[in-house]
């Protein structure tokens, strides 16, 4: 039984009408009973766009690795202080790969309030995602979101959707998101062959903004333990140390501090004080990186 009142699109002061909590069920094509990628990092984000499966393998996933919840929050400052400095580099067209439950600061709000024309493409395979940033993520009136549910294993769908060319001109520098998805892409299902696909795409000047789950700064047992964990869920957790991320990039020129750990990706106040981690975040077990196409 579904019972969160507020799940599935924060109906207390919703203006869209399809999720009204006392009534709402989940659509036919969503099993609930596996727990979602999407859904357990939204557990990890405090939301209430979650059913019981993913909070039990959200929790589980906590108990072996409690920074868990700490990485999730600093991506997504991450993702905005990536996004604030592509937009304040002229960059006005975001294509954000991996898009997530809508969740404070999302892409096309940050880049907005730098570029109020700015244009993104959100894209993601799930279908409550797709629901709820079509209906969430709503466009300032100068600029363009749109959203297009495919798979980030079928680069070719996504680059000929006529709702990117209908958005997007690929001619023109664009800003390529992966945050925090590639980590859900096996080796064996070519991830670095697909991310070359998207890369080779992009007009010159354009950015990739990349995060990534990584065993790097976690101990041993969390990292196989969450690896476990999410062999249940709806795709399996692929843990990259630095070498095996820094090849996303390609011939990118990286920017700023480069490849680093999450959240010292140019720190600002308000986000990471310091260049010195505080205590607990040294355990934050991710990189992050942007880089330019020359
Ligand atoms: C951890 S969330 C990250 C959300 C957002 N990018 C962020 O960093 O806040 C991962 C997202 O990637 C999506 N995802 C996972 N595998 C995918 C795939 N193969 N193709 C497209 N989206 C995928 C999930 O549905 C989920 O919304």
């Amino acid at each position: 039984m579904y019972e969160d009142s507020a799940a599935i699109g924060r109906t207390a002061d919703t203006e869209w009408g399809w999720a009204r909590a006392d009534d709402w069920q989940p659509p036919s094509e969503l099993d609930t009973g596996v727990p979602h990628t999407a859904r357990m990092y939204d557990y990890y984000l405090g939301g209430k766009d979650n059913f019981e499966a993913d909070r039990k393998a959200a929790q589980a996933a906590i108990s072996a690795y409690p920074a868990l919840p700490l990485l999730a929050r600093t991506n997504r400052q991450f993702l905005g202080r990536a996004v604030e400095f592509a937009a304040s580099r002229g960059v006005r067209q975001f294509i954000d790969i991996g898009t997530g439950i809508p969740a404070v600061g999302s892409t096309n709000e940050v880049a907005q309030r730098v570029a109020p024309d700015a244009r993104v493409v959100y894209v993601d395979n799930d279908p409550i995602v797709a629901t709820h940033a079509r209906a969430l993520l709503a466009s300032h009136p100068a600029g363009h979101t749109s959203v297009i549910e495919a798979d980030l294993r079928d680069p070719a769908t996504i680059l000929g959707h006529p709702a990117l060319a209908g958005a997007v001109d690929l001619s023109q520098p664009v800003a390529l998101m992966l945050v925090a998805v590639l980590h859900f892409i096996r080796d064996e299902e070519g991830a670095q062959q697909l991310v070359g696909t998207l890369r080779d795409a992009l007009a010159p000047g354009s950015a990739l903004i990349l995060s990534h789950g990584s065993p790097d700064f976690a101990s041993r047992e969390s990292a196989a333990e969450g690896t476990r964990i999410y062999k249940s869920a709806s795709a399996p957790l692929v843990l990259r140390s630095r070498a095996g991320v820094e090849p996303f990039f390609g011939d990118f020129e990286f920017t700023g501090p480069g490849l680093v750990q999450l959240p010292l990706w140019r720190p600002t106040a308000g986000h990471v004080p310091t260049t010195e981690l505080p205590e607990g975040w040294q355990d934050v077990s991710a990189y992050a990186g942007v880089a330019f196409k020359k």
